[in-house]
């Protein structure tokens, strides 16, 4: 058996309400089709092609290698998404299964089950379906009096009686190669959509055709507008969640962490309410995450602690401390021990071990050498209205409270720098750098600021109204 695989991801996805491919919208951070593809990966196909229509070169470009793509040229239906696809397997397959690209919650092992149903059963057709609740818009299966599906119908074109049935397609089919080509080619459009409907092919297979029924409803969900994407993202935020609990992640209030797809979290480490881990983020083992924290494809060695902050590709080492309220903007590094404290930006700024940049900085386009200490509210002045400069701070450097650094500028190791200072020039090791007006203080000044008081007249009434 050769097995060749068909993911439909041409339709408009109108209800969406978007100028996005519907198969685009992403869940977890990936876009729903490459959910889709992951699950495929159960059934074993020789051969992918995804049809697409709309959008047909950001679909392409989402895509991973390998995977083949064919166009259909207008929306005419699932079963012409189907044709399509068909005409693009080769003559070698004589399995297919076919998949929509907007029902991103299925799983290898459903799809793995798909396979052996359809192996064992020895129909033209098997198709995976699902007892809901609540039926709403999707297909209904139509089975005959011994339990044998006759066929399927669509909602809207359902009789009443038809419509109260419980049990849906689920949009996934493996086929007989021949069967179904046959039956596509004796598809009508007589439906109240004026499509031709890949479901009917069910009710046309001579060698009939057998279910599968899924045993969690919720794999099966077809997105088709913002609300059912909303179910399936809270469906992909459960699984995993779950996931990293079970590899060791503390999580107090799992309902209020948010990760995307591929992220990881090494054991012990606790992910605290408000922690949203985006993109290709790693955090080691043993740190505490949150409250309040965005990642996105950022790292963090074992150890850290971070609170109330964003990091945007940026790279944390072990053992550091980090907010409330910091935000690591692209390209800050920080080695081990380091602390970047209460309303902190970094850009672009590599910080060595064991540097402290405790409160109300902002570093961009700076290095900082191991040991020293950031007095509170200095700011590297990078940019002067045309081009970035560099501020290269030494090791064990000591700056005072709000020090400016007026790049491109270097402070020796060991120097020091006093409080208030602009810093224009560089500071050789082991110096101190001042660069402020001089204190003066001017003795009874007070008192005879209150003697000319006294000596002004009083105001009379309409003197003080006007
Ligand atoms: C379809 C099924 C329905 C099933 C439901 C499961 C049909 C006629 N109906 O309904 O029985 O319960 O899925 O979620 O198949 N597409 C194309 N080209 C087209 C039309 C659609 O590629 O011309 C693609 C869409 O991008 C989508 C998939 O096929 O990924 C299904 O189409 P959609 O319009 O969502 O069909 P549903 O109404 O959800
Ligand atoms: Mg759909």
């Amino acid at each position: 058996m050769s097995v060749g695989a068909i993911v439909l991801a041409a339709g408009e996805g109108t209800r969406m309400r978007s100028a996005t491919p519907k198969v685009l919208h992403t869940l977890a951070g990936r876009p729903m089709l490459r959910w889709v593809l992951e699950a495929l990966e159960g059934a074993e196909a020789a051969r992918t092609v995804v049809v697409v229509g709309m959008g047909a070169e950001a679909v392409r470009e989402a895509l991973p290698d390998g995977v083949a793509v064919a166009v259909q040229a207008e929306r005419l239906g699932t079963g012409d998404a189907a044709r399509v696809g068909l005409e693009a397997l080769d003559a070698s397959v004589d399995t297919v299964v076919v998949a929509c690209g907007d029902t991103p919650l299925l799983t290898r092992g459903l799809l793995a089950r798909l396979m052996a149903a359809h192996r064992s059963a020895g129909r033209d057709a098997t198709l995976v379906t699902a007892q809901l609740d609540d039926p709403g818009a999707y297909g209904r299966v139509v089975r005959g009096p011994d339990g044998e599906v006759l066929r399927i119908v669509e909602a809207r074109d359902a009789s009443p009686e038809e419509l109260l049935g419980r049990e849906i397609n689920a949009g996934l089919y493996a086929f007989d190669r021949a069967a179904l080509e046959e039956a596509l080619g004796r598809l009508s459009r007589a439906n109240s959509q004026g499509e031709l409907y890949l479901t009917d092919v069910v009710g046309i297979v001579p060698g009939g055709a057998a279910a599968v029924v899924a045993d969690d409803p919720g794999e099966v969900l077809g997105v088709n507008s913002r609300v059912e994407l909303a179910e399936a993202e809270a469906v992909v935020q459960a699984r995993l969640r779950r996931e990293l609990m079970l590899a060791g992640v503390s999580m107090p209030d799992p309902s209020r962490v948010y990760l995307d797809a591929g992220v990881r979290v090494g054991e012990d480490t606790i992910l605290f309410p408000g922690t949203h881990l985006r993109g290709a983020t790693e955090v080691g083992s043993r740190c505490a995450i949150g409250p309040d924290v965005v990642a996105t494809d950022s790292e963090v060695g074992d150890g850290t602690t971070i609170m109330s902050a964003h990091l945007v590709r940026s790279r944390v080492g072990r053992c550091c401390q980090i907010g409330p309220f910091a935000y690591l903007r692209p390209g800050s590094e920080l080695a081990d021990g380091v602390k970047v404290g209460t309303y902190v930006e970094l850009k672009n700024t590599r910080l060595a071990e064991g540097v402290k940049v405790p409160h109300l900085s902002y570093l961009g386009d700076a290095a900082v050498g191991a040991g020293s200490n950031i007095g509170a509210g200095n700011i590297t002045a990078n940019y002067d209205g045309d081009a970035k400069h560099r501020t290269e701070i030494g090791e064990r450097v000591f700056t005072s409270c709000d020090c400016v650094f007026v790049a491109p500028v270097r402070i020796g190791d060991g120097a020091w720098t006093g409080a208030g200072s602009i810093i224009t020039e560089d500071v050789p090791a082991g110096a101190l750098g001042i660069a402020r007006a001089r204190q003066r203080n001017i003795e009874g000044y007070a008192e005879r600021r209150a003697a000319a008081r006294r000596a002004r007249p009083t105001p009379t009434t309409s003197e003080v109204e006007s």
